[in-house]
């Protein structure tokens, strides 16, 4: 058995494991019939489930019509599932049994979303991706709040706030000596690839206008997902306190994009282990 943590994120799927960080971008397509079968990226991936055939990856980015990535505060649908079985069908070196943790935005992290996505996800795949056929057995989902969680990547004391910039969401969520505060947490329902302006001003003056109702000036955030770097100076702006969060993986640290995953699996290793 192994454990996984699995942000399914709507730009990009982040892993955690054992083996160590992976991630592919999230984009899923149709499958069509190529004359020429160039490379176009490292996760050129076609896959097979349950009768359907499509792109994913880079592939699906350049070769379907109808590619992309559906967006929304909920995590609970098909194209979700796929991202978390073809992260999982990558995993699939020695192990075929996995315990997983995923992630759902903050908005939408209730008791009825959070057994959908379970009830997607548990038992036996049979997943093709490049021909490689795999069959895998999920045998525990728990669902993790994205932002929230990624707090156990880098544990502290005190008051701490988070903001995880996503491509369709933004996850504020604040936890208090390692303890959630639910009243102060919330998800913003837009992302970086959601707002037509490239304006990195206005979206971080968007961000502080939500938070800035419920946080104070001088509170300590961390900010994570795949723009955190460069969000951070305007942020600083408002919450001089701010901090980019690169989260600690087997001693080391890593990428900010990466803190939801490994947040994941220090849960999955805490209630699984
Ligand atoms: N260097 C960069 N410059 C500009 N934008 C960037 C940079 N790096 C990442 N981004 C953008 O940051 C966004 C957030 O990436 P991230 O992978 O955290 O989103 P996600 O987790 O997939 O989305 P969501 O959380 O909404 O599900 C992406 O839209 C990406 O295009
Ligand atoms: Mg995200």
């Amino acid at each position: 058995m192994m454990i996984v943590g699995i942000d399914g994120g709507n730009n990009e799927v982040d892993v955690a494991s054992s083996l160590g960080l992976d991630h592919f971008v999230s984009q899923i397509g149709e499958f069509r019939e190529r004359k020429m079968k160039d490379i176009h990226g490292k996760d050129d991936m076609v896959f097979e489930y349950q009768g359907r055939r499509g792109f994913a990856g880079t592939l699906a980015l350049a070769e379907s019509e109808f590619s992309g990535s559906i967006m929304g505060d909920s995590k609970a649908h098909e194209d979700a599932k796929l991202r978390i079985l073809i992260a999982l069908h990558r995993q699939c070196m020695m192990e075929n049994e996995f315990k997983i943790v995923v992630g759902q935005p903050i908005s939408k992290h209730t008791d009825e979303e959070k057994n959908r996505i379970k009830n997607m996800l548990i038992g036996s795949h049979d997943l093709i991706i490049n021909g490689k056929r795999k069959i895998f057995t999920i045998q525990a989902v728990e669902v993790a709040a994205e932002g929230g969680a990624a707090f156990w990547a880098k544990p502290k004391d005190g008051l701490v706030r988070i903001i995880d910039v996503g491509s369709g969401t933004v996850n504020c969520a604040s936890l208090r000596d390692k303890r959630y505060i639910d009243k102060d947490s919330f998800t913003l329902p837009f992302g970086m690839n959601t707002v037509k302006t490239n304006n990195l001003s206005e979206m971080s003056r968007g961000i502080v206008t939500q938070t800035s109702k419920k946080w104070n000036k001088e509170d300590f955030v961390w900010v994570l997902g795949g723009a955190a770097e460069i969000l951070i100076p305007y942020i600083q702006k408002y919450y001089p306190n701010a901090m980019v969060m690169h989260p600690i993986f087997q001693a080391l640290e890593a990428h900010p994009v990466f803190a939801n995953s490994i947040g994941f699996y220090k849960i999955g290793t805490a209630i699984y282990g």
